[in-house]
Parts: structure tokens; sequence; C-alpha cells
């Protein structure tokens, strides 16, 4: 792996979870370049103190938490890490789907508390995949790649995307309403943007199927997470999985009373692989604008 400390002098800020935002204010001052991770919040105030900053490189596709017409307007460059995350990131929304579908989490959480009584013809019955429509919301990279994997299960996809989608391939665009009332499975893959914060709300949800489930890989506040809670709690649809929360990592506790729901931990990106393949993408980045020549990665 590419070491910055080879081109760089660097100074390393984040050991554990969060750093607070005051400590990041503190810290930027003076220095060249920023590598954050995506719960860093680089917003103005933290761009106007680091009057020296040349390049932020976040280790993340997504770069909502950057403002980045702030850093636009002092000529910083923003670059995230895109394609390089894009398999196991599906892998991860598959990993979820087949999990809620066939209630694996669940089942692992009875086994434990002792509650497993033996097999019974009907115990636990799961939905089969074969023959059902999965929803795509956002068609970008791992949208695409998240489609393709759907025929090894035979299922049929839908996309919404709000402009035309690229390599569509056999999958049908629809508008979100029609693919959300006829989904059996939806899952989202758009980015954060005021257009698409509670994307999923109360009305979105009372569209689909109640056999319908939602898979929420993309980041938490596309979802409304009490009209999710009400939505699950009230068996308006089938069930749901999460890889991210709207103020992660608090999860609302109704998530947390419901067996219908999967909730993991942030893990979209998370394979020895990936992580490496992001770092080292960062880190090219963030040398190849010191040195003066324009970044591999720059956010669009
Ligand atoms: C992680 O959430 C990412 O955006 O890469």
């Amino acid at each position: 792996m590419l070491r910055l400390e080879e081109s760089c002098d660097v100074e390393v800020y984040q050991d554990g979870p969060e750093m607070p935002a005051d400590q990041l204010l503190q810290r930027v001052r003076g220095k060249r370049g920023l590598v954050s991770m995506f719960n860093n919040q680089v917003d103005r105030r933290v761009i106007e103190v680091a009057a020296d900053l040349a390049v932020i490189a976040t280790v993340a596709v997504g770069y909502n938490n950057i403002d980045v017409a702030a850093a636009r307007e002092r000529g910083i460059v923003v670059t995230n890490t895109p394609d390089v995350l894009t398999e196991a990131t599906a892998d991860l929304a598959w990993t979820l789907i087949l999990d809620m579908t066939r209630r694996v989490t669940e089942g692992d959480r009875l086994v434990r508390r002792g509650g497993w009584k033996g097999w019974t013809f009907d115990f636990m019955l799961g939905a089969d995949l074969r023959g059902k429509q999965l929803g795509v919301v956002g068609f970008g990279r791992i949208g695409r790649a998240v489609a393709r994997r759907a025929a090894a299960f035979g299922m049929r996809v839908a996309v919404y995307a709000p402009r035309p989608p690229r390599e569509i391939g056999t999958a049908e665009p629809m508008p979100l309403d029609r693919l959300l009332a006829t989904s059996d499975v939806v899952t989202l893959h758009c980015p954060l943007t005021p257009d698409t914060r509670h994307l999923i709300d109360q009305k979105a949800l009372a569209r689909m199927k109640r056999t319908a489930y939602l898979v929420n890989t993309s980041r938490g506040p596309v979802v409304d997470e009490a009209a999710l809670a009400w939505a699950l709690g009230s068996r308006l649809i089938a069930g749901a999985a999460l890889d991210v929360y709207e103020s992660e990592p608090a999860v609302r506790h109704e998530l947390l009373t419901l067996e219908n729901v999967v909730l993991s931990p942030h893990l979209g990106s998370s394979t020895i692989e990936t992580r490496t393949a992001m770092a080292d993408l960062a880190v090219r980045n963030v040398i190849a604008v010191l040195s003066g020549q324009p970044a591999l990665t720059p956010v669009p």
C-alpha cells in the first residue's frame, strides 16, 4: 500500500470513531491536505480556517459531509474513492437482501436465546426471490452492480434514477411511485442530497406492497427512520435491512425492538481488500494534488 508518510509530513488525528467538529477546526489550520472519513463534518467553518488547504480527500464514495461549494470557492480540490468500493458495497446489499428475506439474523437471535424448539414444516418461513422484482433507487456504479447480481437470483429489475439511467440492460426504468408500488425488494443507492433527504418517508412506505422489503446501504437520512419504524411495527411492509442510520452510531430505539429488521453497523465497504484500495486511492489523490498534478478522482 502506498504510504502518505513517504511524500508528506503526516499527522494522524483520528484513531477512534469520530472527531468533534471543534477539534477538526483546530487541527486543520496550516495543513495543505486533509484525508477525512465520511463521518468528519468538513463544513464551511473548517474550510475557512484552513487557509493553506489544497486538497480534501475523503475515504468514501459519498461526500455529503463536505461543503464542496465552499471548497471550490477557495480553489480546494475535493476527491472521493469511487469504483474501488462498488463490488463490496453491492455484495453487502445482497447479503442484507438474503438475510432479511430468509430471516437469518432473526433466527440467529432465536437460537442464541434458547428459543428454538425444533424444526417444524412452517417454521420461520421467509420469501423467495425468484420471479420477483428488485427496485433499484439510484443507478450509479453501486446501483448498477446490485442490479447485475439480480439475474443470479432470478429477479427482474426496475430502476428509478432522476436522470435517464445508463447501462440499463434489461432493467425497466420507472417513476419512483410505480417502482415502490410494484417492487418486492426496494434497495437504495442514491447519494444524500437535499433532494434525497427522506426520499423514503411515510407516503413512500405506504405505497409499498405489504409483502415488500426495504434495504438501505446508501446514507441514513435518505430514509425517514421514524416513518420506517412505524411501517415495520404496523406490518405495512414485511421487513427492512439497514446498514446506515440517521444519527450514526445511534440507532432509533423502536428499530432495536423489532424482529423484522436487520441492522448492520455501516459495513458497506468494509473488506480488507476494499478498505486498502480506498486508502490507497485517497493517498494517490493527495500526492497528485500536492505535486501539482490533476486529482485522480475529483468529485463531480
Ligand atoms: C461509505 O459510506 C462511503 O460513502 O464510501
